[in-house]
This record gives C-alpha cells, sequence and structure tokens, in this order.
C-alpha cells in the first residue's frame, strides 16, 4: 500500500467544490428505474444510459469522482473507448461498487447484510488494473420495530471494515457507505441517535481492522425524519440535526463526508448540504461534500427515455444537477437556481410516469 497516494486521492476525491456520482446501480436496480419510464431494461440501454453520462461535456468542473458498476468499468464507448478511459480523460477519477449488494439477514426479520467479501482481494486487484482508484461498500440499516437490532449493526460495520482494509491493501480508497435508510415513520431525533450508533460501530470496526483514517471518505446519511414521520423539520434543522451527529462520530482525521441522497428530492438534498456548508463549514474537520445518483441522475434519466435525440437535453440536466450541489459545497445554492438553469438550458418539462 502507498499511503501517501492513498491520501492525496482521498483529499483529490473532495477537494475544492467539487463531489462524486454515484451511477453504480446495480442491473436490477438500474431497470426497475428504467422500467418506471418505458426504458427497455438491457444491457445496451443500460450502456447507452451510461455513455451519456460519461461524455456529458464539462462533467469533470464539478464532478472529482464517479462510481461504476462491474458492468460498466468493463464497457465501451459505441467509437470503441472504454468508459474509464473516457472518464478519466474529463479528470474525473474512477471508482467502482464493490459489495455484491445488501441480502436478508439469518434470523433478523427485515434486516440486512451486505455481502462481498468472499473473492473481494482478487477483484479489488482487477479493478485497480482497470484503472479505478476508489471503491464503494453500501450497508443498509432500516429503523423500525425493534430495528435495527445490535446484531445487524455490527456485522454490517465489521463487513464494512473489513472491505475498507482490504481496499487499502489493493491501493484503492474505501469510500464507506452505511446508509440508514429514510423509509419509516421515524422521527429525526431517532435518525439521529441510530445514524449515530452506526457511525460509532462503524468507526470502532474501522479502527480495530487497521484501517487509516486518513485514506478514506465516509458516506453517510444525512439525519432526516422518516417519509412517512408527519413532522418534517426545516432545511436548516435538517443540517443542525447531521452536523451535530457528525461531530459527535466522525474523527477529525477523516478527510471528508460525502452524503448519499437516499431518495430525497434533488432540490432537497442540494438545499440541506448547502445549509451545512452555510452554517458550519469553517468549523468541521472534514470537508463536506456529495456523492449522490438519484439527486443528481433523477432529471437526465427522465428526458433521456432511451432516446438518442434526447441525449444532449439530457446531459444539461445532468451537469445542471452537479453544478447545483457545487454551488451547495460553496455554501451558495439556492432554490431559484434550479429554476433559473432550467429556463436557461432549455431542459424540457416531462410528465410523469403513472405512479
Ligand atoms: P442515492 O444518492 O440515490 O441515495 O445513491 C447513492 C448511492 O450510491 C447509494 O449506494
Amino acid at each position: 500500500m502507498n499511503t501517501q497516494e492513498l491520501i492525496e486521492n482521498a483529499k483529490k476525491m473532495v477537494a475544492g467544490d467539487k463531489g462524486l456520482l454515484a451511477m453504480d446501480e446495480s442491473n436490477p436496480t438500474c431497470d426497475k428505474r428504467f422500467a418506471k419510464w418505458g426504458i427497455p431494461q438491457t444491457v445496451e440501454a443500460r450502456r447507452a444510459y451510461r455513455e451519456m453520462i460519461v461524455t456529458t461535456p464539462g462533467l469533470g468542473e464539478s464532478i472529482s469522482g464517479a462510481i461504476l458498476y462491474d458492468e460498466t468499468i468493463r464497457e465501451q464507448k459505441k467509437d470503441g473507448a472504454p468508459f474509464v478511459k473516457a472518464i478519466a480523460d474529463a479528470g474525473i477519477i474512477p471508482g467502482i461498487k464493490a459489495d455484491t449488494g445488501a441480502k436478508d439477514m439469518a434470523a433478523h426479520p427485515g434486516e440486512k447484510i451486505t455481502e462481498g467479501l468472499d473473492g473481494l482481494r482478487g477483484r479489488l486487484a482487477e479493478y485497480s488494473q482497470m484503472g479505478a482508484r476508489f471503491a464503494k461498500w453500501r450497508a443498509v440499516i432500516a429503523i423500525g420495530d425493534g430495528i435495527p437490532s445490535r446484531g445487524c449493526i455490527e456485522a454490517n460495520a465489521q463487513a464494512l471494515a473489513r472491505y475498507a482494509a482490504l481496499c487499502q491493501e489493493a491501493g484503492l480508497v474505501p469510500v464507506v457507505e452505511p446508509e440508514v435508510l429514510m423509509d419509516g415513520e421515524h422521527s429525526l431525533a431517532e435518525c439521529g441517535e441510530v445514524t449515530e450508533e452506526v457511525l460509532r460501530t462503524v468507526f470502532a470496526q474501522l479502527c480495530a481492522q487497521r484501517v487509516m483514517l486518513e485514506g478514506l471518505i465516509l458516506k453517510p446519511n444525512m439525519v432526516l425524519p422518516g417519509l412517512a414521520c408527519p413532522q418534517q423539520e426545516s432545511v436548516d434543522e435538517v443540517a443542525d440535526a447531521t452536523v451535530r451527529c457528525l461531530l459527535r462520530s466522525v474523527p477529525a482525521a477523516v478527510p471528508g463526508v460525502a452524503f448519499l441522497s437516499g431518495g430525497q428530492s434533488g432540490e432537497l438534498a442540494s438545499a440541506r448540504l448547502n445549509a451545512m456548508n452555510v452554517r458550519f463549514k469553517s468549523g468541521l474537520p472534514w470537508a463536506v461534500a456529495f456523492s449522490f445518483a438519484r439527486a443528481i441522475q433523477q432529471p437526465a434519466l427522465e428526458i433521456w427515455r432511451g432516446k438518442e435525440s434526447n441525449v444532449v437535453a439530457a446531459q444539461q440536466a445532468l451537469l445542471h444537477r452537479a453544478r447545483c450541489n457545487q454551488a451547495a459545497r460553496r455554501g451558495e445554492y439556492n432554490a431559484a437556481m434550479d429554476k433559473d438553469m432550467s429556463a436557461r438550458t432549455n431542459i424540457p418539462q416531462v410528465a410523469k410516469p403513472a405512479a
């Protein structure tokens, strides 16, 4: 392991006002999102969608790194150039999703454990050879009646730490993603308590597995009320609760926190990230960045709909959301920006599909 290179790469991933673009949806997740918009669920449709993303002109000005899926890292553009090359040529660091998915956890109804440790050392070596410089592993924690259990939190935290140690051994920066899900009726305070317990456990395990904190990125959820909770706090209250939770549980040696969006609307994810940077940036030990999938990609997917003729408009929408989040990193985002930019770039309005 080249320690200095790991540290430098981790810093680059959250440097300035850029952030990460997650485009590592597994095939079933990607197909599910395509189905909703009547897009064929084929290898070629997924490839064409990813080509639309990686060839977006100027994307590297707001995106520091892109997380790919196993299928995508092996694919090429129509002209034969590998995606990894297109990304690197755009000044974007290629990354890879390293877990193999969250599966039902034995003896823990309603809970999941993320798999993928078997054979991971070999897969990471292959990804590194293909050009990946970082990797991601997502654990999911649900809040509900009697859950999360201690068993679920500990098993997922240990898997995250074992994965992170293997990443660093392979010279890849681990993006450590313990996601406390938004689904449910739980309150903001409950989400804060669970997130704090999860993060404390994850960092205890990272230390036990001798992971170098300076060479990793944390990808947590924001502290939010459940989607079905009647009380939905303001943007500033969410920012305060999130930063308070992270300050209690994330060591200062970590270079950056890059949030997942988790199903928030693009506008809300940007507004909440913005509020954290406006209210706290100067006093925080780590960069507060983004690693969004839906909060960057969603409008682009809705416009693209599998049609070559929609590629340019979809790319404008993608770039627009990336730039909104870049502005949020500087604390300069406001909701009007979303509207202004749509008007300026002629992004078409699309009808929503039936639920
Ligand atoms: P969302 O931003 O859509 O939550 O996706 C982030 C991610 O990478 C989930 O693993």
